[in-house]
């Protein structure tokens, strides 16, 4: 069955009676108009559409749990819709860990992971009563160690290690082969045990954690890495004497941002996973673990969507046609950093068959702020309401102040009803932590 990741428009994406592109039965140019330009346009439908899919693909092992990877976008009402939709939180920041605490979610239901969590993020994470924590590293395993035991309590841990597998996508994003900053080697986790074992009373250890990268295409990469899991649980049973009960599979499912892009469905991974989980608990005569997952992209990629205002354009001589528009590279950093593409329409003429070629630029000052690169587009007019697909994951997440550009605004939109889920900053706000020493009055 086909499930929302594998297309590139949001579910609820129409064209109108005005001849303007809709989702969620709102207006892009209304939107645009009333709530002003960049704006990124979260469809719940779709969100709630690819939670479904979750649920329904693994119904057949309830023994799991799904976490949303809020770094993909963290707000309060994100944190709702996953408490509403049954998911637990997988958080990577004392930022992501306050946020949702504000936003009252259980925070049983949350894990922590980071390659560098600080003294003052996992005193707030036991203070907040996080479920579990993925511990990364030695240095980490002393520190949790010390706090733990300051406040007297005793911490459930993952070990996350890099299980060796490469998939095929962009090296910055890939996370689980060997040469990585994520996660212990499978050569140290003997002497983590020990450690555990010997000096750190008040760590518990239930599981393994690992993820091995994002925007992924293969469904042999899952498998491959719940075999490395479970070979090594066996390992750990045999050495140490411990089962380990639980075991985090990570994120990763990738998208479709272009036609290009061929994602698997929410049920092959599931199966994929599924499969590797019952044939590996046989092979290595292990008790069934709980599981968790933790995709991010996958649940509010093709949800979201950032709409701009076409301002300047400019023909060079003989050469390209820039189109620029009133955000760029600090609402969505993901063409400069990673060559990123994405599908691009011009809401308020969608159907408009007059085409050109086109580059449309951000506004910053930088040669390399340009969203899409040498794309077809009917002709743009100064006014028109330009629309990126699949901006829903790591797009405000990433965003940035770059040259005291505000941030944009998002709103959620659903059945012909829109509502602020991100203000946009102000110049107030912007100008809120700068502090000017009274010696330079
Ligand atoms: N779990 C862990 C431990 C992770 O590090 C990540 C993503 C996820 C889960 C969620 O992965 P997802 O389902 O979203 O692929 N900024 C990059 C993506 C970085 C992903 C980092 N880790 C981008 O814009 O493509």
């Amino acid at each position: 069955m086909k499930t929302a990741n594998q297309d590139i428009k949001p579910i609820s994406r129409k064209i109108n009676e005005q001849g303007n592109i809709e989702i969620g039965g709102c207006d892009l140019v209304d939107l645009a108009n009333e709530y002003g330009t960049p704006l990124y346009v979260f469809d719940e439908a779709t969100i709630r559409s690819i939670t479904n899919s979750y649920k329904d693909a693994f119904k057949e092992y309830q023994n799991m749990r799904m976490m949303f990877a809020s770094k993909a976008f963290m707000t309060k009402a994100i944190c709702k819709i996953m408490e509403q939709e049954g998911f637990g939180l997988d958080l990577c920041s004392g930022g992501e860990i306050y946020t949702a605490h504000s936003a009252g979610f259980d925070m049983s239901k949350t894990m922590f992971n980071g390659n560098n969590k600080t003294y003052e993020e996992l005193s707030m994470a036991i203070e907040y009563g996080i479920g579990t924590i993925s511990v990364d590293n030695f240095f980490e395993l002393a520190l949790l160690n010390s706090i733990a035991e300051s406040n007297n309590k005793n911490i459930r841990i993952l070990l996350r290690i890099t299980p060796g597998i490469e998939c095929h996508t962009h090296e910055y994003i890939q996370t689980g082969h060997l040469d990585s900053k994520f996660g212990f080697d499978l050569t140290q986790i003997d002497e983590a045990i020990e450690l555990i074992k010997e000096e750190y009373k008040n760590l518990e250890l239930i599981g393994l954690h690992a993820h091995i990268g994002s925007q992924i295409f293969e469904k042999q990469v899952y498998f491959d890495e719940v075999s490395v899991l479970f070979k090594e649980m066996r390992r750990i049973k045999d050495t140490h004497g411990i089962e380990l009960t639980e075991v985090n599979l990570g994120g990763g499912l990738g998208i479709k941002y272009t036609q290009n892009d061929k994602p698997i469905s929410v049920y092959e991974i599931a199966q994929t996973i599924i499969d590797a989980i019952k044939l590996n608990t046989k092979k290595y005569e292990l008790k069934e673990p709980f599981v968790f997952i933790e995709p991010g992209r996958s649940i509010v990629g093709t949800a979201g969507v950032t709409i701009y205002t076409a301002g300047s354009s400019k023909q060079v001589p003989d050469g390209r046609r820039y189109q620029a528009v009133d955000g760029g590279m600090s609402d969505n950093a993901r063409p400069s950093l990673y060559q990123a593409e994405y599908t691009v329409e011009v809401a308020n003429k969608p159907n408009e068959t007059e085409t050109e070629k086109i580059t449309i630029a951000g506004k910053h000052c930088e040669s390399g702020d340009i969203l899409a690169k040498d794309i077809t587009l009917p002709i743009i007019e100064e006014g028109d309401v330009i629309c990126f697909y699949n901006t829903g994951a790591y797009g405000y997440s990433m965003s940035s102040n770059y040259n005291r550009v505000l941030k944009a605004a998002a709103v959620l939109v659903n059945n012909g009803k829109s509502d602020i889920i991100i203000n946009r900053q102000t110049y107030e706000q912007l100008c809120e932590s700068d502090v000017i020493p009274d010696r330079l009055n």
